[in-house]
């Protein structure tokens, strides 16, 4: 990998994204020698600070290094401030970003981050595109324009679609990198590695040999402050939509003719195309929507708040692959357990040859694709245990990434960040993506308040109906 050589400006600088992860993410790109030694950060936000001023701000969540790391990395780092509808705070940012680009013989690259709500969007990408910094020059060599964005990207099919027709109207989609955090983890990265660089898995990866996948994304914390963004948003729009959909789709993806970007995202924007529409006729056979005990008591939450804290969901893929496959997908928050995974369930043995024991009695193979806390992967097979002849069960081959050399901290953050600035779109959503996310959950969220808000216990399991949607299908959520 090489250093990304250019600037980087991040808007929303001095809040909460900025110093708890990109600052810290951006260190330890720093440590690794992956920030080119010209390149520039300048933070840019409404509170007034000087360059030292901003630096001590910094200097507490660079907690990794020795005091010389970290004022070499501090060193790199600038802050203008203004007010984000004012032409004059983007006019004196390009003259500052010009000025330190005249300094360095390196390519005038600029990746501008929007660490801030998506209400600012609109306003900050026009006055960027009002001031020329959008504007790419010709030639390949031309310095190039990145814009990276954190979601939410619209809050339906059609705010979605009104805020790409913006984006568009200013800059071309190869330079827009729209995040989804859970795209930089290992294990995500994995599921192309694992189904696309084997040949044991691809040929089973298929209804022929699999019964159901199951995909959890179970935490344990609340809203934690966050109840003005989340009272909007409800966990259908935070986790579903983004998260959940995108690890679906490279898990049940066909192969892409290469790993470029661009082929790699037609293929997830294909499968989301082929998930098959709920049934507005039968919501809840197929969905669970629910509230945790006490979340209308949280801090800035309405007592009668109608938001869901979990969502339970069956889904199918009416494709050749995929035909009468299950896919449940289930997140929640204040839940048991902090876990994500992927668990791809194998269908059982046709016929045991170990009686008494029944084919049917044998736990089916399972591989887990382990997301969090522990990202790894675990294969679990039957096989023999030690003792007499008829002792089998299950036993599993398991690798955790952070027992490998080089697998301890290298943070999602921290890759998608490096990414955007050497321009790799792969890991970042496409417009297409987000208008086919959409158009399958709007329907849903135009029919939310037709399904029953259950009640869940915190540190439970979720509501007890997301337990009797598998049952109803004779078979069980995994542990939590
Ligand atoms: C964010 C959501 O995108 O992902 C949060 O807005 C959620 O509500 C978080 O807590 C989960 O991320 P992670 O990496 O901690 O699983």
């Amino acid at each position: 990998i090489h250093p990304a050589p250019g600037s980087l400006v991040i808007f929303g600088a001095s809040g909460d994204l900025a110093k708890r992860k990109l600052f810290p993410a951006l260190y330890h790109l720093f440590r690794r020698g992956l920030l080119h030694e010209d390149s520039r950060i300048v933070g840019c936000a409404r509170t007034s600070y000087s360059d030292d001023g901003f630096r001590d701000h910094l200097r507490p969540f660079l907690t990794a290094g020795t005091d010389e790391q970290r004022n070499a990395f501090l060193a790199k780092i600038h802050y203008i401030a203004g007010d984000y509808p004012d032409l004059d705070f983007y006019r004196r940012l390009d003259r500052f970003l010009d000025k330190l680009e005249a300094k360095s013989d390196l390519p005038a690259n600029r990746t501008f981050y929007l660490a801030m709500p998506a209400s600012l969007y609109p306003a900050i990408i026009d006055k960027l595109s009002e001031t020329g910094m959008l504007t790419e020059g010709d030639g390949e060599d031309a310095p190039w324009r990145h814009v990276v964005l954190e979601k939410p990207f619209g809050r339906d099919f059609e705010s979605a679609e009104a805020l790409d027709r913006d984006l568009h109207s200013h800059m071309r989609e190869d330079q827009i990198y729209r995040i989804d955090h859970y795209l930089g983890k290992d294990t995500v990265q994995n599921i192309l590695m694992l189904r696309f660089a084997n040949l044991i898995f691809e040929p089973i990866w298929n209804s022929q040999y699999i019964d159901s996948v199951q995909l959890t994304v179970s935490e344990t914390l609340g809203v934690e402050g966050r109840a003005g963004y989340y009272e909007q948003a409800g966990l259908l729009r935070d986790m579903f939509q983004n998260h959940m959909l995108e690890m679906l789709s490279l898990a049940a993806m066909e192969m892409p003719a290469s790993f470029s970007p661009d082929d790699v995202r037609d293929e997830k924007v294909k499968l989301i195309k082929s998930i098959r529409p709920f049934d507005l006729s039968e919501l809840d056979r197929v969905v669970v929507r629910g509230q945790y005990d006490g979340y209308r008591a949280e801090p800035g939450v309405s007592p009668e708040s109608e938001t869901e804290t979990y969502v339970a969901a069956k889904l199918e893929i009416a494709n050749w692959r995929w035909a009468g496959v299950p896919f449940y997908l289930r997140s929640g928050k204040k839940l048991g357990a902090r876990k994500s995974e992927i668990a791809i369930v194998f269908k059982s043995i046709p016929h045991s040859i170990f009686t008494p024991i029944r084919a049917r009695d044998m736990q089916p193979d399972t591989l887990v694709l382990n997301v969090q806390p522990d990202e790894g992967m675990e294969l679990t097979i039957q096989a023999k245990q030690p003792g007499p002849k008829l002792c089998m069960g299950g036993l599993t081959l398991s690798f955790r990434y952070s027992d490998l050399p080089g697998g301890e901290g290298f943070d999602a953050y921290e890759r998608l960040l490096l990414d955007a600035m050497l321009g790799d779109q792969t890991l970042f959503i496409r417009s297409d993506s987000i208008a086919e996310s959409w158009r399958l959950f709007t329907p849903l969220l135009e029919n939310w308040s037709k399904l029953p808000l259950e009640t869940y216990a915190p540190g439970s399991d979720g509501p007890e109906r997301a337990g009797r949607l598998l049952f109803a299908d004779s078979r069980e959520w995994r542990p939590l």
